[in-house]
């Protein structure tokens, strides 16, 4: 038998003992309600996933997973996405060995005991005129679905990706923390006035940026005055004087309906 076979035929013989198999995931979550378990996927949940997700689980950054389950979501289908992340996003991948089997199966016993029932309040806000008002002040940047500008970030996911609280304190508050490709920046050139816009890359010689009318622009450093990194977002704030609160409450309720996930229209 040659090497090539012999790798095959054992690769074949481990293949077919079944726990090695991923059909062999267990479906329901052998340690649900183990309060042993419990305890121990608080203290991984809060370590591994919290910064993302809120001690609660409420959501930060990340979105709420509270209600996870009452979404149509299985135990299995739950292990799968924490083991693998989700591509293209921030939810990181947790390997074995770093994290075991065990050690998801029991985070996931924490997060279900936080599985409230579906709330009884009625969502606060109206999608449609939401839908309005970001097509009258938002759509400019933003693209959803394959239409509107490219200056901010695509939105056609956002409803799955952030939490109504991260998105409300975006929208009135803004950030001190951009996601990459689109921290602002002003570039002041050799000559004329200052350029505007969002950082696309950088190295040590040079930037790449998109000014505020999304034209994609190189710049050598040493042949322009400055390039400054600065603090505030290209995205205007919006207060309570241009955005009221029961229009803010439209607008993310809007936003939450968007869970649309289309790789090739994500920048
Ligand atoms: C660096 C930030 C970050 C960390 C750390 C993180 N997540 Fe996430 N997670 C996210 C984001 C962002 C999403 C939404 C991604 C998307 O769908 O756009 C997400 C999505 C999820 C989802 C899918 C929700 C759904 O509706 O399908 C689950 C479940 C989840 N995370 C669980 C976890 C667990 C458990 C941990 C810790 C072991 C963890 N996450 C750590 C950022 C993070
Ligand atoms: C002039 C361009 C511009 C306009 C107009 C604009 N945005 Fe933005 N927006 C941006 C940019 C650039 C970013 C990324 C930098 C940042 O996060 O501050 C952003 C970020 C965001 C984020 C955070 C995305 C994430 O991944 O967390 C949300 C939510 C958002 N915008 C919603 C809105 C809504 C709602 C409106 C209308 C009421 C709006 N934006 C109008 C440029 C804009």
């Amino acid at each position: 038998m040659t090497w090539n076979r012999a790798i095959a035929a054992l690769v074949l013989a481990l293949a077919a003992v079944p726990w090695l198999t991923a059909q062999d995931l267990p479906e329901k979550n052998p340690f649900e309600g183990d309060p042993v378990a419990i305890q121990a996927g608080m203290g991984g949940f809060r370590q591994r996933c919290a910064d993302c997700h809120g001690t609660d689980a409420h959501g930060v950054r990340g979105p709420d997973i509270t209600q996870i389950w009452a979404s149509g979501r299985t135990d299995a289908g739950l292990f799968r996405t924490i083991r693998t992340g989700i591509p293209e996003t921030e939810m990181p991948a947790f390997i074995a060995p770093r994290t075991s089997d065990r050690e998801i199966w029991q985070m996931l016993a924490y997060l279900r005991t936080l599985a409230a029932p579906a709330p009884t309040d009625p969502p606060r806000g109206n999608a449609e005129n939401g839908e309005r008002i970001f097509r009258a002040s938002c759509i400019g940047c933003h693209r959803v679905g394959g239409v509107g500008g490219r200056l901010g970030p695509n939105l056609s996911r956002i409803g799955a990706s952030r939490s109504v609280e991260a998105m409300k304190i975006r929208i009135r508050r803004g950030a001190e923390d951009f996601r990459p490709g689109f921290a602002p920046v002003t570039i002041t050139p050799a000559s004329g006035p200052p350029i505007q816009g969002v950082k696309k890359n950088e190295d040590l010689f040079s930037v790449q940026i998109m000014d505020t009318r999304e034209r994609i622009q190189g710049y050598e450093k040493d042949k322009v005055k400055s390039v400054v990194d600065v603090t505030r977002s290209a995205m205007p704030l919006f207060g309570p004087d241009r955005l009221s609160e029961s229009d803010l409450d439209d607008v993310v309720r809007y936003l939450q309906t968007l869970r649309g996930f289309d790789p090739a229209v994500r920048q």
